[in-house]
């Protein structure tokens, strides 16, 4: 059984103090015990948000990582530092980091590497853009992400990667892929890391689904077999709707 794994993006959203009040707000209500809770803070409030969720059960994570551990690179944040911190997971290959910051396939899978090396675990975001789905080209570009985001990777270590399928055109449009085409598409992720590896490690990763998560949809998605958790943007920054979607 995969445990379902729910986690807020935040995104560059939330200052220190707004991130301690935000997570006021979510720590007085019970979260589904059963379901794994998230949150994707910015790199700012990480150590504060660490210290708030302190016994919540709720676990922490970066938005991104570089591959290096130290060195000449201005701006940068290592996973020696987010370990320090005790980051449990680290987003990486988010599309706006594809699409705005020269994130390849290459860097990602380097990223990859790096952060299972640290213990960190990484959520890897993949995804068609609309032209690429219109062009019937989405199976195709989701599986080469997939497949060179794990270039190099051992079996062993697939059960602490999350994938999240994310098509761009569904993020933050508030157009929502239908429950049947995200669920599609992830038992083909499924079925590509079953090629590469085998079925007993097919069965052990997690996929979520992004873009356009909403309280009034979760449910369905989360009743499809393949989907196992859900990547939430702008739905994750107001408690309430954040609540009503981990206890869907
Ligand atoms: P959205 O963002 O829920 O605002 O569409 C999802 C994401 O980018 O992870």
């Amino acid at each position: 059984m995969r445990k379902p794994i729910i986690a807020g993006n935040w995104k560059m959203n939330k200052t220190i103090s707004e991130t301690l009040e935000l997570i006021e707000a979510l720590k007085a209500p019970k979260f589904d015990e059963g379901v794994e809770v998230v949150l994707a803070v910015p790199f700012t409030s990480l150590s504060e948000a660490k210290k708030a969720l302190e016994g919540t059960g709720i676990k922490l994570a970066a938005q991104n990582m570089h591959w290096e551990e130290q060195g000449a690179f201005t701006g940068e944040i290592s996973p020696l530092m987010l370990k320090e911190i005790g980051v449990d997971y680290c987003i990486i290959g988010h599309s706006e980091r594809r699409q705005y910051f020269n994130e390849s396939d290459e860097r990602v899978n380097k990223k990859v590497k790096s952060a299972l090396k640290h213990k960190i675990r990484p959520i890897v975001c993949v995804g068609e853009t609309l032209e690429e789905r219109e062009g019937g080209q989405a199976e195709k570009i989701v599986k080469e992400q997939v497949l060179k985001a794990l270039e190099g990777i051992d079996k062993g270590d697939i059960e602490e990667i999350v994938i999240a399928y994310e098509p761009i055109w569904a993020i933050g449009t508030g157009k929502t892929a239908s429950s049947d085409d995200a669920n599609n598409m992830c038992r083909l992720i499924r079925e590509v890391i079953g090629n590469k590896y085998d079925d007993t490690t097919k069965e052990k990763i997690r996929i979520q689904y992004g873009g356009s998560v909403k309280p009034s949809n979760i449910k369905e998605l989360m009743e499809k077999e393949e989907i196992d958790g859900a990547l939430v943007g702008g739905a994750s920054l107001v408690a309430e709707d954040f609540i009503k979607i981990v206890n869907y």
